[in-house]
């Protein structure tokens, strides 16, 4: 295994050079890959180990839309796709890809079919890190690992088809076979991993809902609506707003910091820009600092995953849920981001002579925004 140096600290990293995937393929040569879901993990796990010469079978609930979507993916009934409970039946490695919900509620039915010798895989450290809550208590003689790719299923199907991957992590909880390692690092491999990372089931969960709470979703939305409510109650325009909170960030700003880093976009903007962002960032983290900490407090005393097994498991979770997506959807702030993304060149329909000078000058203040921070 690989020593990297990230930013000073040493850590252990799989990369696809030391474990190719002929070495992954050998490792799995004997085994029957079992990806139970096939909701949004499930299709890219599957496809990317099939693609990648692994015996893989789909185990998938029949009265469904999304058995018909794994047939229309090349898997076949009574061949490589099955009820779930024939999947686990004939698995000897369980990808465990329902949604964490269901997971606790198939939870029975998946333990009856874990023999001595076989492999519990998840893509999340929360059904067994939580397990007081979860019941997600697996057998002592089955080797139990997590692959998590840091990213979306439909990004993992995408980007392996691109001849690219996502980076993830793996973490071993339990070694019952003396195989865990090759058979988790060969897994991470095919289903299509860049390289991989090692954590452990608890810093794999804490880390995860800290950050989707935190700043990939729920901190950057707070964040977006604290700086349009203000723009909006000192006068300016809803477009305006819009543009100086969340079009110039992901159409202009974030994908040259992908690219390069938030010290190169702090070294490459206007220099009056690079002024107020420098004499800025420090406020910001200091007064957000104690909500992240009140955060990751909630999640590691289980508050978190308490609070999201039992909304998921209401009856009317469903309508609640579209009440809250409803508002945030209505509220001015994103109705404004539809019509300005509208107006991008890209999803322009061919002008009609009488929007030609209007839409020209929509084309030119836009062009202008993407080209200049601050
Ligand atoms: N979403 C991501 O991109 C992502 C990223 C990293 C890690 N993960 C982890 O990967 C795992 C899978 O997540 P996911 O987002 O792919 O899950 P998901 O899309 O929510 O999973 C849906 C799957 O679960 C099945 N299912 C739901 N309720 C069921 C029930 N009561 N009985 C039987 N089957 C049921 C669905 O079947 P039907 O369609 O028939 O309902 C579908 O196959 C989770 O542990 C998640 O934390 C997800």
């Amino acid at each position: 295994m690989a020593k990297l140096n990230f930013g000073g600290v040493e850590e252990n990293v799989v990369t696809r050079e030391e474990f190719p995937l002929s070495k992954a393929q050998q490792v799995l040569k004997n085994e029957t890959v079992a990806v139970i879901g096939y909701g949004v993990q499930g299709p890219g796990q599957a496809l990317n180990q099939k693609d990648n010469g692994i015996n893989v079978i789909v185990g998938q609930r029949k009265d469904s839309k999304t058995w018909d979507k794994a047939i229309r993916d090349g898997f076949v009934p009574g061949e490589t796709l099955f009820e779930i409970e024939e999947a686990l039946q004939k698995g000897t490695i369980i990808c465990y890809l329902l949604s964490d919900a269901a997971q606790i509620a198939l939870w029975p039915t998946v333990k009856k079919h874990l023999t001595p010798g076989k492999a519990l895989y998840f893509s999340h450290g929360f059904g067994i890190t939580f397990n007081e809550q979860t019941g997600i208590i697996p057998p002592k003689d089955v080797d139990v690992f997590l692959v998590a790719p840091k990213g979306s299923g439909t990004s993992l199907r995408r980007m392996f088809l691109q001849g690219r991957g996502l980076n993830s992590s793996y973490a071993i909880y339990q070694d019952a076979t003396g195989k865990a390692f090759d058979r988790v690092i060969a897994l991470g491999i095919a289903v299509g991993s860049g390289y991989l990372f090692e954590t452990d089931f608890k810093k794999e969960v804490y880390s995860d809902l800290t950050g989707e709470r935190g700043t990939l979703m729920g901190a950057i939305q707070g964040i977006f609506a604290a700086q349009y409510e203000v723009l909006r109650a000192k006068g300016h325009t809803p477009s305006e707003a819009f543009n100086e909170t969340v079009e110039e960030l992901t159409q202009s700003l974030m994908p040259l910091v992908a690219e390069n880093g938030m010290d190169w976009m702090y070294a490459n903007c206007s220099t009056t820009a690079q002024r107020g962002a420098l004499d800025w960032w420090k406020k910001f983290r200091d007064a957000t600092k104690p909500v992240f900490n009140e955060l990751y407090e909630s999640v590691a005393t289980g508050k978190e995953s308490q609070r999201s097994i039992d909304s998921n498991s209401q009856p009317d979770y469903r309508e609640k849920l579209e009440a809250e997506l409803k508002e945030l959807r209505e509220s001015e702030l994103w109705q404004a981001g539809k019509t300005v993304r509208s107006l991008r060149p890209e999803n322009q329909k061919p002008p009609t002579a009488e929007s030609t000078s209007s839409t020209k000058e929509a084309f030119r203040k836009q062009a202008l925004k993407s080209e200049s921070v601050g």
